[in-house]
């Protein structure tokens, strides 16, 4: 399995997979390609996006299958026809099961928009307001089995602002996600990050 064959996963906006085609094309991806969009919301769109970018894509909805399992045996299937070796989340909106994690353990990351591990789970960015935190961040993790508990890979804090709304505090967010997560998947591309227990390296 090639580190820089990458499937992207998202059910939303798609504004870090933009980001991250967008680091690619420009060279900045250590030599990662993002060989697959995968989403479990054909109507979402970052479907459009993929299109656009002229990136493949898979979509398919969970509900057309009769169990999660199925769902995502049929999309281990496609990630190995594809010789793909590193699995992005972004804004993926499901829990994984082991049918895709057993496979893929050790390559696959997610993105979560707080310093892990504080406010994990939905609403990271509203869950950070309501408790009133005077800085929060961004986290890129290794998925594991629980919701966001996985070892974190690299961390970027920014200040709450007196002012802050949600969107205002998300827009800042999104800023920090579309360095740092591919700038992280470069390092993964490329063959630089290393796992010792819960602690990730990033040889330079
Ligand atoms: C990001 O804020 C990410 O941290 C979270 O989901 C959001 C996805 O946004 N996991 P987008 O679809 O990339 O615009």
């Amino acid at each position: 399995m090639q580190w820089s064959r990458i499937a992207v996963f998202a059910s939303g906006q798609g504004s870090n997979f933009a980001a991250l085609a967008e680091a690619e094309r420009a060279g900045q991806l250590g030599g990662g390609r993002i060989e697959l969009l995968v989403s479990d919301r054909p109507e979402a769109p970052v479907a459009r996006r993929a299109e656009a970018a002229g990136i493949p894509s898979l979509l398919l909805r969970p509900k057309d299958f009769a169990s999660r399992e199925l769902y995502e045996a049929g999309i281990v299937a496609e990630l190995q026809r594809r010789n793909i070796g590193l699995i992005v989340l972004a804004g993926y909106m499901r829990l994984i099961s082991p049918v895709l994690l057993e496979p893929y353990a050790g390559r696959i990351i997610n993105i979560h928009p707080s310093l892990l591990p504080a406010f994990a789970g939905k609403d990271a960015i509203g869950q950070a307001l309501d408790y009133g935190v005077k800085l929060t961040g961004v986290t890129v993790h290794f998925v594991d089995g629980g919701m966001d508990t996985g070892p974190v890979i690299a961390q970027r804090s920014l200040a709450v602002e007196a002012g802050d709304t949600a969107e205002s505090l998300a827009e800042r967010i999104h800023r920090v996600e579309y360095e740092l997560y591919p700038a992280v998947v470069a390092a993964l591309a490329a063959g630089k990050v290393e796992l010792d227990g819960r602690r990730a390296i990033i040889r330079a």
